[in-house]
């Protein structure tokens, strides 16, 4: 463990490079995840423990990323406070939108229980890992995880509905809010516990509303959850996608590191975010598309700042996308490997 790029960096020790993993690692981007799809479903492949763990791997072997991420997924939590999901080739689907109950608080019904298959998956990863490979926990941020409860699917990235019932009854979503933050902190807690070494907490939709009530929502929710990491001893990494200049007022107490998006330079970033805050990011995925010339002239503004700044994870500003040439991801993460970061 001690021989981990990733958690010296964490740690806060200099390293001659940067680390690196990558959101959606293990998915569609990997000829070897495609392969397991002709024969096994998603749930199939994050319920059982072994395809869990082979999953969780593949990118360690296919990429040689620093760290590895629990195959699984943030809807978790919603299924097992009741809601009935599936993943169609459509996204994720619930069987009843949470915004379609009279009373929807009465109608979750939160198990601890339902989570334990994710502690096998775990438990069987931490056993066949590399030892200098930590494993990243996660698990999805109240504001995020409630637009799909409230939406009921995924399909489209602006939630009408669930920004329409914020509105509307804001002291029930504030309810949710603490439901969902109770569940996802009993369940961070256990993923510690079975051995991951650091947690990430997905805000993918954080930039739905606007930062204000954002902040009056969620910023305690996202610190309860921090706090219960962090008295753990594990380093929590906060990714609120296009949070803006809210990422000013993001403060220690609330993360280690900080996850930027694509749309913000990572200098911008440096200079807005708090000095005691490391940074996480910030390649565009969809860079790429293009050809591996213009990648790596694109990709050469990062030596600069990684030549600067030590607490720096290098990562995507969301996650690999489906159709991403698996080449160029391999290239991504080869030119991190041999580029003279000049430290
Ligand atoms: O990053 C990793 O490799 C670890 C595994 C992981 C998955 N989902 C696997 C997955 C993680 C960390 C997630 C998080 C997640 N899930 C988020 C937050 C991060 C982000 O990407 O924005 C969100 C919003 C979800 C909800 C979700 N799950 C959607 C919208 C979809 C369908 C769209 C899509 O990207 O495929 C899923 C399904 C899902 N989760 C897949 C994977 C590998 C696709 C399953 C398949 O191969 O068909």
């Amino acid at each position: 463990m001690n021989d981990s790029i990733f958690l010296k960096t964490l740690a806060g020790e200099k390293t001659e490079r940067p680390p690196f993993w990558f959101m959606r690692q293990a998915g569609r981007v990997l000829p070897s995840y495609m392969k397991l799809k002709e024969k096994h479903t998603f749930w199939e492949m994050m319920q059982n423990p072994d395809l869990g763990a082979e999953v969780t791997l593949l990118p360690v072997d296919d990429l040689g990323v620093d760290a590895a991420i629990l195959f699984s997924d943030i809807l978790v939590i919603p299924y097992a406070m009741g809601m009935g999901l599936e993943f169609t080739d459509r996204g994720p689907e619930f069987d009843i939108p949470l915004s379609e109950r009279a009373d929807p608080l009465a109608a979750l019904n939160p198990d601890p229980e339902k989570l334990n298959y994710i502690y096998n998956v775990i438990q069987k990863i931490v056993a066949t890992k590399p030892s200098n490979i930590p494993l990243i926990g996660f698990c999805g941020a109240p504001l995020t995880v409630l637009c799909y409860m409230l939406e009921g699917i995924g399909r489209s990235k602006d939630f009408p509905v669930t920004i329409k019932y914020l509105y509307q009854n804001k002291e029930t979503v504030k309810q949710l809010i603490d439901a969902i933050t109770d569940l996802s902190i009993i369940y961070a807690k256990e993923q510690i516990k079975n051995g991951i070494k650091t947690f990430q907490l997905f805000d993918t939709h954080a930039g739905l509303i606007p930062f204000d009530l954002y902040k009056e929502l969620f910023f305690p929710a996202v610190k309860r959850i921090a706090q219960a990491v962090r008295e753990e001893g594990i380093p929590f990494i906060f990714f609120p996608k296009d949070l803006g200049t809210g990422v000013q007022q993001v403060t220690p107490d609330m993360c280690d590191y900080i996850s930027i998006d694509w749309q913000t330079p990572i200098e911008v970033a440096r200079q807005l975010v708090d000095d005691n805050i490391g940074l996480q990011g910030n390649i565009d995925p969809r860079l790429l598309y293009s050809d591996q010339k213009t990648i790596e002239n694109s990709l050469n503004k990062y030596i600069d700042f990684g030549s600067k700044n030590h607490n720096w994870i290098i990562n995507l500003g969301h996650g690999f996308l489906p159709d991403i040439p698996y080449e160029n991801a391999k290239f991504l993460a080869d030119w991190i490997k041999r580029t003279d970061w000049r430290r």
